[in-house]
């Protein structure tokens, strides 16, 4: 069995939480919103939709369709520019090591990601070419806690979930991963994502044996 490994993209191979963060701060200022770094936790993982649903009742307020629909592209449009000046120097510690050892071994790799930004934010990094499969935000009808978007990915590597790995930063995520079947590797603090199978602060706990040992 070649087992397949899945990787979460923001918080996992890239931080780009800060950059959200800015995007909707900027935007919740614009309806009289304020919220927190401690707040912006909760929006990890969480797609455009939710997240800005979220802020507006933060403060208690609503939109009208056409004003949400417009501040979500607003707010895309701010995290875009951040984006645009990303480089291969925030790819996070080790994480290229790791890709470059899966990848040696014959392992297929993909991404599994909320994010309708994933393939550019790969471009920017330089690892797009590290993917054998890309399962983003634009590829799935349901979110995280959901597992369509790793059994999605699973399917592309051709393997069965059971047999594939997948490395979350979110509970959302971990909990997408143990619902679709998969190993869960969680990556933060052990008390936030207590759900995981197993969790490293980083991936600089990650090794050749770590991987092998990696069960249920
Ligand atoms: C997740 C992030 O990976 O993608 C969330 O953790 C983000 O913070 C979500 O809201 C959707 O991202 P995007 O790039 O499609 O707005
Ligand atoms: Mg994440």
């Amino acid at each position: 069995m070649m087992r397949g490994y899945i990787f979460d993209l923001d918080g996992v191979i890239v931080d780009t939480a800060k950059y959200h963060f800015k995007a909707w701060q900027s935007l919740a200022k614009k309806v009289g919103v304020s919220f927190d770094e401690a707040q912006n936790e909760q929006l990890k993982g969480v797609s455009r939709v939710k997240s800005l649903e979220k802020i507006l009742a933060w403060g208690n307020t609503t939109v009208s369709d056409d004003e949400f629909v417009s501040l979500m592209a607003s707010k895309n449009e701010e995290y875009l520019e951040f984006i645009a000046e990303m480089d291969e120097s925030e790819i996070l510690p080790n994480v290229t090591e790791i890709l470059q050892l899966l990848k040696s071994k014959g392992h297929p790799i993909a991404l599994g990601s909320a994010s309708k930004n994933a393939k550019i934010i790969l471009e920017r990094v330089n690892l797009l070419h590290m993917f054998d499969v890309l399962v983003d935000g634009n590829s799935v009808t349901t979110a995280k806690p959901d597992p369509e978007v790793f059994l999605k990915a699973a399917q592309g590597l051709g393997v069965k979930p059971d047999d594939c790995v997948v490395f979350e930063d979110s509970v959302a995520g971990v909990q997408a991963a143990n619902t679709g079947g998969m190993i869960s590797v969680g990556v933060g603090s052990p008390d936030v994502l207590s759900e995981a199978d197993v969790v490293v602060k980083d991936f600089t706990e990650l090794n050749e044996q770590f991987l092998e040992n990696l069960r249920k």
